[in-house]
């Protein structure tokens, strides 16, 4: 699959054969060994997350603690997008939330 969008944040050159993952229908480069996260920023996605109160947001730690970066990966919700490694053919859906969908609502 031919990917549409460039990379445009890598700090040196990638030099591992690129392979390309789904994000919301729409291929972007990804490189074996790097997290969601990083192939998300490379490709400039940078607010993709709709937390429980509906606020759009996007990655604040980039080490796991914060789950300010949670994503629908490959049909599951909540994954870390800094904690989970890109595999071929991974589909991602961004700004998905489970709390919002079943219509449960805090405060
Ligand atoms: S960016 Fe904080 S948990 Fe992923």
């Amino acid at each position: 699959m031919k990917s549409t969008t460039k990379r445009h944040q890598d700090i040196t050159e990638v030099l591992d054969k690129p392979f390309t993952i789904r994000v919301d229908g729409k291929p972007i480069p990804a490189v074996e060994g790097e997290s969601v996260l990083s192939a998300l920023l490379a490709s400039n996605i940078r607010h993709f997350m709709t937390n429980d109160y509906g606020t759009n947001s996007g990655p604040y730690c980039g080490m796991g603690v914060c789950h300010c970066c949670l994503l629908h990966v490959n049909g599951r919700f909540k994954q870390r997008a800094c904690q989970t490694l890109v595999k071929p053919d991974m589909e991602i859906e961004t700004n998905r939330n489970q709390v919002l969908e079943r219509g449960k609502k805090h405060g």
